[in-house]
């Protein structure tokens, strides 16, 4: 089963505390772009579609995403209206009918490509997807080295209340340095009411990526003669450096 199946309908708790803190980020990178209606962003690895979701509300562009997952996909469409476009694809496998002016892929989603030729295949795919040559391509990684600080091998849990609702997530990973591989264990347990009713288990694999790796991939991709800077957070005035997004541009 691909990962996400079951924690799908929670995904949007999980991960909105950092949602106001990547849109502002966004904005300032892009944010003139997207004023203008004829562009279109592609979010590669959607999700449930929180982040094109949020940005389609302040800008008039054009929005598509896409997900390997048909359950994170499902809830995109729920909470979506029909300007946001949504189909199904791989990073490996994507195409897109009409060329692109913007790619994002967010919040971990390249880490799940777990072999070099895979990383190099998709920034090709990335590069024939852009228009022109004015196109922008964000990729935001989680910097794993700078989250072995928190300890491997080490149990980390955190609550998520909605109403009624609670979520507790454990999260526990582990890293295997030959293959650059790191196993990400994560359980969540949902209470009703302070009732337990259901406890999801998934185990994803991601790819253990440092910056150094990431420049050699690009450098053997289309995007080769693309600059690219590198932020380690959202927050730029944070010392928390717990991402590494990489802004990809001509
Ligand atoms: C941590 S979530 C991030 C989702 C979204 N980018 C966001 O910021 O909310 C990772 C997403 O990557 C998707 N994913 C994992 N491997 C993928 C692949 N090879 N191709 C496309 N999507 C993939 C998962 O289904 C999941 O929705």
């Amino acid at each position: 089963m691909i990962p996400y199946a079951k924690i799908a309908k929670y995904s949007d708790l999980l991960w909105g505390n950092i949602l106001g803190e990547q849109i502002s980020f966004l904005v300032s990178v892009l944010g003139p772009i997207l004023e203008d209606p004829d562009i279109t962003v592609l979010d590669a690895g959607c999700g449930t579609g929180r982040i094109i979701r949020s940005l389609s509300k302040m800008f008039p562009c054009h929005f598509q995403g896409f997900d390997a997952s048909e359950e994170m996909l499902d809830i995109a469409r729920q909470l979506s209206d029909d300007r946001i476009e949504y189909f199904t694809a791989t990073l490996q496998n994507f195409n897109v009918n009409k060329k692109v002016d913007v790619i994002l892929c967010l919040y971990s989603t390249f880490n799940y490509l777990t072999r070099d030729e895979d990383i190099v295949d998709t920034l090709n795919r990335f590069s024939s997807a852009l228009k022109g040559v004015r196109g922008i391509v964000i990729i935001d990684t989680c910097n794993f080295l700078h989250n072995l600080v928190e300890g491997c091998g080490k149990e980390a849990s955190k609550t998520f209340v909605d109403n009624e609702l609670r979520v507790v997530d454990h999260i526990q990973y582990y890293i295997d340095t030959t293959k650059n591989i790191w196993t990400h264990d994560e359980t969540l347990e949902i209470y009703e009411n302070e009732k337990l009713v259901d406890t999801i288990r998934e185990r994803h694999y991601l790819r253990y990526l440092t910056y150094a790796e990431f420049r050699l991939l690009l450098n053997l991709s289309d995007l080769r003669n693309f600059k690219c800077a590198v932020e380690n957070g959202y927050d730029v005035s944070s010392n928390i450096q717990d991402r590494l997004i990489y802004i990809i541009r001509n």
